[in-house]
């Protein structure tokens, strides 16, 4: 199959080839799309067959369940019952926006696209493209991450065509989204609500609103035996080609630390990486270095992150060195999907012993 590659979306807003999406996956067929989070790999949510060619062209288990995108809110009953309360308050505050609810799912929406469960996970996206393209598909949109499972999810429209080039109808290409880590999921079949996914929507923010919600306690863990929630959390993920290391401590030992690293890998042959912070990058002599305004900017590491792994991979890095965040604010998402990407492995620069 060719893929046709819309360049540019986001500024031609281009609605000839919107429409040719929509009937795209109207007809059964797969379309990307850019979000605010991350780029979808969109198909009909209320079609089974539309969700077994998604699981097949990400390479994904068909027990992890999609997310199903809408773009109206009266929308949100056509495929969920028993909506409590606290969902209508959750989506008056942050719909549109980066926050996936799980609800009891109503008889419409096939099993293929809950990975065989009664729950439905919902979200309305806040990007303008991603909007038109839901409505002119019919509504819903069963959409995870356009990645090749287990890949870091693509946040720029290249990074979608690698991994799905001749396996999907269309790319609809808006740029660089612009937050760079998937939506807060929150689970509102349980009261309190739970967190399963840290995202852009931070716990603060939703404690704030609801005073009280759970968290899932996977996310935290670094190493962890206990299934998370969400079934797409057990998998391995974000996993970049060569290998990443979350270096822990303060700032002088980390670059004492890394400097070491850096010397050793290089005598070995090997090609290094490092994600850090404008202060500390003239010390280094690594091989590819990808900066970042402030070691304190969770904000700028959220959008960059997924594309500064994608560019290691693509620059033959073997080895990859970023210091840890502090898990506030949306700090919490950015370490969660860093402890991802490096196969939960945090060093103590102090030590220099494992975590
Ligand atoms: O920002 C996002 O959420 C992006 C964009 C494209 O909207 N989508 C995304 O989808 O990240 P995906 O499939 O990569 O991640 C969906 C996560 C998985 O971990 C899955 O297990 C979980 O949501 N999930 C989906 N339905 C669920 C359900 N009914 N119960 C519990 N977890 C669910
Ligand atoms: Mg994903």
């Amino acid at each position: 199959m060719e893929t046709i590659w819309i360049k540019e979306i986001d500024k031609t807003c281009d609605m000839e080839a919107i429409q040719e999406a929509g009937r795209i996956i109207r007809a059964g067929g797969l379309v990307a799309f850019p979000t605010e989070t991350v780029y979808g790999l969109g198909g009909d949510a209320l079609n089974p067959s539309s969700s077994e060619k998604i699981y097949a062209a990400k390479g994904r288990p068909s027990d992890n369940p999609l997310i199903v995108h809408i773009c109206r809110l009266e929308d949100l009953e056509v495929v969920a019952q028993n909506i409590p309360e606290v969902a209508w308050k959750l989506a008056e505050e942050f719909w549109p926006g980066p926050l996936t609810m799980i609800f009891e799912k109503k008889e419409i929406v096939p099993k293929e696209t809950t990975g065989g469960l009664n729950t439905v996970a919902v979200r309305f996206p806040d990007h303008a493209i991603a909007r038109e393209f839901i409505k002119a598909a019919g509504g819903f949109v069963a959409a995870p991450s356009a990645n090749t499972s287990g890949r870091p999810s693509p946040t720029v429209g290249k990074y979608v065509y690698e991994d799905m080039n001749g396996k999907i109808e269309m790319l609809l290409d808006g740029g660089q989204v612009g937050i760079g880590v998937e939506s807060t999921i929150v689970d509102v079949t349980q009261n309190p609500p739970m967190v399963l996914r840290p995202g852009y929507v931070t716990t603060e923010m939703l404690e704030g609103l609801l005073g009280e919600i759970k968290a899932d306690p996977t996310m935290f863990e670094v190493g962890g035996n206990v299934a998370p929630k969400a079934p797409g959390m057990k998998y391995k993920h974000y996993a970049p080609k060569g290998e990443l290391m979350i270096v822990s401590g303060c700032d002088e030992d980390i670059a004492v630390y890394i400097k070491k690293q850096i010397m050793k890998h290089q005598k070995e042959g090997l090609k290094v990486g490092l994600i850090t912070d404008k202060g500390q990058a003239q010390g280094y002599v690594a091989d590819s270095i990808k900066l970042i305004e402030s070691r304190n900017d969770s904000q700028q590491l959220a959008r960059d992150l997924f594309k500064f792994l994608r560019e290691f991979d693509d620059e033959g890095i073997d080895r990859m060195y970023v210091a840890s965040v502090e898990q506030t604010g949306i700090g919490q998402a950015v370490m969660n999907r860093m402890l991802k990407a490096a196969g939960h492995r945090v060093v103590d620069a102090t030590t220099g012993k494992l975590i």
